[in-house]
């Protein structure tokens, strides 16, 4: 009976096997996928396993942090480079979506890379670049060499790294759909917090600040989301919902505060139930709820004074805004 435990002490084997006495270096955002790679490396090769954390500063609210607290109670130690500063100078002044996901995903190549060669040099023998792609990636990323041209969106986590790296890539999951890769995570003793998580994108709030990208404006709406995320895990809807975020939009609209005007930012929420992100629909989250939220942001986020839940689904909409 092939169990998943059985999956996993395979691919452990496999890795001990491939890399030997070697060092191994994996980009591990906290996503599900790059967790599971972490925890079998882990598994496979102790400390000479290197996870590097980039932080883009286009995060959640305390990312990095619960981050870098879970993954120490794991027994492992993540390499934390903060690089938000360079992020928010290549997105000075862009409006475009595009642009911003290939300057972010430039950016975010060229400080994991440089980041690779310092370690690099620390230790001679860092041979192995681990990436937790998955079948579906390989699929993905065959068709769209094929129809190269007929872009959609790209996804900056896809087939992004330059060629002829002076590294051996190491794939584990290239074999595996996502709810393989969730049992595999669960067999491995990874946390609900990052099995559970709602996928998050990339460019992460630089899609979902509609115009320009400012320090200012990740910093509201990290604020907006983290009550919003908040709530649904205190109502019990977090886990009935594919994704859940927060927009933030460029323009400002009229409001009424005591005795004055106020003339501030609106935000939309975005909740939709999917199976696979490829189609969705928005969640009919309770009014009840919705209306407690909005009194929250409003209330407790200074700038923002209107709130708008978003009602069209994928198509035609798309997931995120950008
Ligand atoms: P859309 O907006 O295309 O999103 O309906 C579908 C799913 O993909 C995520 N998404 C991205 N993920 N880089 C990523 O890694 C990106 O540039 C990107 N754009 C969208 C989105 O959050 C949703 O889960």
């Amino acid at each position: 009976n092939w169990s998943m435990s059985d999956l996993s002490e395979e691919l452990i084997r496999q890795l001990r096997e491939r890399i030997g006495g070697g060092r191994v270096i994996l980009a591990l955002s906290g996503g599900v996928d790059s967790s599971v790679v972490a925890m079998l490396l882990h598994r496979a090769v102790g400390n000479r396993f290197i996870p590097i954390f980039v932080n883009t500063g286009l995060l959640r609210k305390n990312e990095p942090e619960e981050v870098i607290r879970t993954f120490d109670g794991l027994g492992i130690k993540i390499h934390y480079v903060d690089a938000s500063e360079r992020f928010f100078k290549v997105l000075d002044g862009v409006e475009d979506p595009e642009e911003k996901r290939k300057r972010i995903g430039h950016t975010f190549i060229d400080v994991f890379y440089e980041e690779a060669m310092k370690l690099r040099e620390l230790y001679g023998d860092v041979k192995y670049l681990a990436q937790g792609t998955l079948y579906p990636d390989v699929i993905e990323s065959k068709v769209a060499e094929r129809k190269a041209g007929a872009k959609i969106k790209t996804h900056h986590n896809v087939g992004g790294l330059p060629e002829n790296l002076p590294f051996e890539i190491v794939e584990p999951l290239r074999y595996l759909f996502k709810d393989e890769v969730r049992a595999l995570g669960k067999v491995l003793g990874l946390p609900d917090s990052i099995l559970k998580r709602h996928p998050f994108p990339g460019p992460g709030l630089a899609v979902r600040i509609i115009g320009p990208v400012t320090r200012e404006a990740v910093v509201l709406l990290q604020e907006v989301d983290h009550i919003f995320i908040q709530e649904l895990k205190s109502w019990g809807l977090y886990d009935q919902v594919w994704q859940a975020f927060a927009v933030l939009l460029p323009i400002k609209t009229v409001g009424v505060m005591g005795d004055y005007r106020t003339y501030e930012n609106v935000v939309a929420l975005r909740a939709v139930t999917s199976e696979d992100g490829m189609t969705a629909d928005w969640a009919k989250l309770p009014h009840e709820f919705l209306n407690h939220v909005a009194k929250r942001i409003v209330n407790e986020v200074k700038g923002v004074n209107r709130v708008v839940y978003d009602i069209t689904s994928k198509p035609p909409a798309t997931i995120e805004w950008e």
